[in-house]
């Protein structure tokens, strides 16, 4: 295998992938057409959170910018120069609505065809609609290229199965799941990512291979939307519902998750539209589909049980301040993309209420956004735990929670507040009380 590889697309997988391949020795290209985000990477800066062995990516970046062993650029023919295996991380973005957005993927494809030399390797690790390997994207690069796919350049499937946060370790250790649109193209990519990852290499066919990465989210969203049903049923029978799935889980076939503020990122959302889309017009999917809705109105659910949870204390959630903690998407990421804590901050403005969202770990950009705990917390009335983050630990809550104007309610959807609280020494007695009496989860 040559030294140096391009990896198209530098956002949240890219990125540290690209710097993954500069740790285990290889020269990496990285391609973007995101100008800004090119020029942020030369300077050494990215806001991607990931650390390896206690150092974060923007340090890894920049110690591999000064080696010379990583390039970024928005020119794909520097990659071209030296390179002979691509990894492909653009991404087949859904709205909201459900709508896919196929274009960015299949543009890269075209301007990687225009650049393929024979026996190169294109790797593609984007998720994608089951079968867009073969009815669009390998057909972009031989018509790109003008040259037959499997026979003058090797093309290979191999969906990234990282999570954000975990992404710099589990490349290194996640099974992979290859298919190759030959034995050979499988062969090449193998070695590749044999390079990469510890984990065991399965190969298969290529739609099984494309299939596989969305079914694994599609279970995620299947077993969230449950886990939010249990919610719903523990709380008509007044039981704790952490309890209650902790003891369900002591059976060994059973495993259930925890209800959270619903589901965000980039990955499981998109999982039911992909599959949708895969099939024929008129096929329907109704159990994903019902997942789906349980899991995006979940973030209102949440405003619709803090606004009761006020009336009982005798508030109106339109004269309130609401306070969230934690604007990721999902605990320890500062990734907003479908953040299900936006979702709530949205609805809880729409019903008049003022909202302050704090996140240490998210760039300040939204205008609910503030940039310290207290002034989160001064006078709220409210508290929702969004998404928890590292950082929230090195805080004193207790301390910081008796700013808030009381009676106030605290809803802690990640089960952490009541954790953090018992477990500070300096803790007095009437204080946790006050807390936990607030606490709904
Ligand atoms: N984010 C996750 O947690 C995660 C986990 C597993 C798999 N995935 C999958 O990995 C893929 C990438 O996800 P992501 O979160 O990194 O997305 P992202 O949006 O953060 O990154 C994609 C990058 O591709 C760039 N791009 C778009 N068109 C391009 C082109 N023509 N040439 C070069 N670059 C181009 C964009 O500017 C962006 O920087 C997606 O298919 C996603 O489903 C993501």
């Amino acid at each position: 295998m040559d030294g140096t590889i391009g990896v198209v697309g530098l956002g949240y997988i890219g990125l540290p992938l690209a710097l993954c391949l500069c740790e285990k020795g290889y020269r990496v290209v990285g391609v973007d057409i995101d100008e800004d985000k090119v020029n942020e990477l030369c300077r050494g800066r990215t806001t991607v959170s990931e650390t390896l062995n206690g150092e974060t990516l923007e340090s890894i970046l920049q110690r591999h910018l000064s080696s010379g062993r990583f390039i970024p650029t928005t020119h794909i023919s520097v990659a071209a120069w030296e390179g002979r295996a691509y990894i492909v991380t653009v991404g087949v973005p859904v709205t909201k609505e459900g709508t896919l957005n196929e274009a960015p993927l299949l543009i890269a494809m075209e301007q990687l065809g225009k650049v393929l030399k024979p026996s190169d390797l294109v790797l593609v690790r984007s998720t994608v609609v089951p079968g867009m390997m073969e009815d669009k994207i390998i057909p972009r690069l031989r018509e790109a290229s003008q040259m037959t796919p499997g026979v003058d350049f090797h093309v290979a499937y191999a969906a990234e199965r990282v999570a954000e946060g975990r992404a710099l370790h589990e490349f290194q250790t996640l099974d992979v799941v290859l298919a190759g649109l030959t034995p050979q193209c499988a062969a090449k990519a193998a070695d590749l990512l044999s390079h990469l990852t510890a984990g065991t290499i399965h190969v298969t066919d290529l739609r099984t291979a494309q299939l596989t990465k969305v079914i694994e989210n599609v279970q995620r969203d299947v077993n969230i939307a449950l886990a939010h049903q249990i919610k719903e049923i523990a709380e008509h029978h007044g039981v704790d519902v952490y309890e209650l799935i902790r003891l369900a889980n002591t059976h060994p076939r059973v495993r259930l998750l925890e209800p959270g503020i619903g589901v965000g990122g980039y990955c499981i959302p998109s999982a039911y539209a992909y599959l949708a889309a895969s099939l024929p017009a008129g096929r329907t999917l109704p159990l994903l589909k019902l997942a789906r809705g349980i899991n995006e109105t979940a973030p209102a659910r949440t405003v619709e049980r803090l606004a009761k949870q006020l009336i009982a204390v005798g508030k109106s959630l339109d004269e309130c301040t609401i306070a969230i903690l934690g604007l990721g998407m999902k605990d320890g990421s500062n990734d907003v993309r479908h953040s299900p804590a936006l979702a709530c901050a949205e609805h809880l403005l729409q019903r008049g209420a003022v909202v302050r969202a704090f996140d240490p770990t998210v760039p300040m950009q939204f205008p609910f956004q503030v940039s310290t705990l207290e002034s989160c917390l001064y006078g709220a009335d409210g508290v929702i735990v969004a998404a928890w983050q590292q950082a929230f630990e090195e805080f004193d809550l207790a301390r910081a929670l008796r700013m808030c104007r009381q009676p106030a309610v605290i809803v802690d959807l990640k089960h952490r507040l009541r954790r953090s609280l018992a477990s500070d020494p300096s803790q007095r007695e009437g204080e946790l009380a006050w807390a936990s009496r607030g606490v709904d989860r």
